[in-house]
């Protein structure tokens, strides 16, 4: 069935002599040339294309290198030890088999709705909504975790350069010792302020900070580096290899985002061809530095004084140096570093939300479109909101691992989906293919769920209820209204 006006296209089903029933319902899918053809489409306008690659690749790093390499660090090493640096390469695997099916996809459906639409061409509705209600854990909740990193370290700034310190009170949500996060709700505010402003503004300020958080890695290897001690890698393995994937899945949480470009596939000026280029090229950048810093940082310190959330790469620049000024600027590009995370991830979200929404499966006010901006208004003040909300009242080691929960799950089914899509579409043109199809999907999704695996029982009861949530609201909401079923609608 479609609506009025849609494309024609191959793999829709003809007309059913009878509706079809619930199970049928459920499984429907969203023929791969609609996808496309609504592309840019929203209430009442269209998002705009203005991106290129060098923009694009940005976005991905941008939204990927943060809070993972400047605070989670902190948190991965007293599980790993020194060997630490092997589970950054057992996470950036994980990452990278995702990310090959990532490029495949991007390059063949260059939507807005990211794995959640390449779920719809390829499993049906319900698995797309499982996926698309992940992505929120994936963007909306990671934001939230983010914003309360950046707080740490504008604390660290604060305190480096005027001696004060925001009090707990107000820096920290309750259980971590406060009552409010306030500086986590700012910073998703002023990502905020420029989304409003549209895509090319955004992509803009995000290149900026891009360039001063590689410089400011950079700067910490090439400084980092005079301490080190070799005798600080005597026990490079202390925990065993449980402690290394334990700190692996940790440490996933670093490699959140490089999937954000495709997001953008709606307002990239050349979606098909630079997707896929800026996927691979973010994650290579981002894994040749994750695994640079975290060999420098467990060299220059040994690793049973590194303890969880603290502004740990700052502390080792001023340890280092003997002077407080390395480790102030360190934390001064972390707080940019932090805040394109959050303005890319923020965008993220908004842009998934823009795809599900004009499926039909969330409300329409998320995919208005403002006609000055050619951005999503709405849909950005209601999701910054619940964003800021969140970030301010939740402490981040939670929110950090249901993040990476959900975006595993997201993943694994990104490997799933771009099997299906040969076997189901072979003739479709695509711009990048995963090399040894179905060999790598499948160790990319056996990977996911070793990974998810290692996560603790409370973020997978977090999981299950965040699912059921997640279904209870699909089942009173989209079900009847998805745009795949106007008959029902209403
Ligand atoms: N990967 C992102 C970060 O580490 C979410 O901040």
């Amino acid at each position: 069935m479609l609506d009025q006006g849609a494309p024609p296209h191959h793999d829709a089903p003809a007309a059913p002599p009878s509706a079809p029933g619930p199970a049928a319902r459920l499984m429907r899918r969203k023929p791969v040339e609609r996808l496309v053809a609504e592309g840019g489409q929203g209430e009442g306008g269209s998002l705009r294309r203005s991106l290129g690659l060098w923009q694009l690749t940005m976005i991905s790093i941008g939204a990927t290198l943060g809070t993972g390499i400047f605070v989670v660090l902190g948190e991965a090493v007293p599980k790993a030890g020194p060997a630490v640096t092997l589970s950054f390469v057992i996470a950036g695997l994980t990452a990278l088999f995702s990310a090959l099916s990532y490029a495949e996809l991007a390059g063949t459906i260059p939507v807005a709705g990211s794995s959640y639409s390449y779920a719809y061409a390829t499993m049906g509705e319900l698995v797309a909504w499982v996926c698309g209600w992940c992505l929120v854990l994936e963007y909306g909740v990671s934001v939230a975790a983010v914003a309360v990193g950046w707080g740490e370290y504008l604390n660290e700034l604060l305190d480096g350069t005027i001696g004060v310190t925001i009090p707990a009170a107000l820096s920290a949500p309750p259980g971590d010792g406060g009552i409010f996060n306030l500086p986590a709700l700012i910073v998703v505010l002023l990502a905020m302020a420029f989304l409003l402003g549209g895509a090319r503004e955004s992509a803009r300020a995000n290149t900026v900070m891009v360039v001063v958080k590689i410089a400011a890695l950079v700067l910490f290897c090439a400084i980092g580096v005079q301490g080190f001690r070799s005798g600080n890698y005597e026990n490079f393995m202390p925990l065993g290899m449980a402690g290394v994937s334990a700190a692996g899945a940790t440490l996933f949480f670093s490699y959140i985002g490089f999937d954000a470009a495709s997001t953008a596939g709606e307002e990239a000026k050349n979606a098909q061809r630079d997707l896929p280029r800026a996927i691979m090229l973010s994650l290579v950048i981002v894994t040749a530095l994750y695994v640079l810093v975290a060999a420098v940082a467990v060299g220059a310190r040994p690793w049973r004084t590194f303890t969880d959330s603290e502004a740990s790469l700052a502390q080792i620049m001023s340890d280092v140096t003997g002077q407080h000024f390395w480790g102030t600027l360190l934390a001064f590009c972390a707080v940019i570093a932090i805040a394109s995370v959050v303005l890319t991830v923020l965008y993220g979200q908004t842009r998934v939300l823009f795809a599900m929404s004009r499926d039909g499966l969330v409300p329409k006010v998320f995919s208005k479109v403002h006609p000055k901006t050619g951005a999503p208004r709405a849909n950005t003040l209601i999701v910054s909101l619940f964003c800021g909300v969140l970030a301010a009242a939740i402490p981040l080691g939670q929110l950090a691992d249901a993040t990476s929960i959900g975006t595993l799950f997201a993943f694994a089914l990104v490997n799933v989906a771009v099997v299906v899509l040969r076997r189901t579409r072979p003739e479709m043109p695509r711009t990048f293919r995963v090399p040894l199809s179905p060999v790598l999907p499948a160790l990319g999704f056996a990977f996911c769920v070793w990974m998810m695996g290692s996560l603790s029982t409370v973020t997978w009861v977090v999981f299950g209820v965040w699912m059921a949530v997640g279904l209870v609201f699909y089942f009173v909401y989209g079900y009847r209204r998805s745009r795949l079923a106007p008959s029902e609608a209403k």
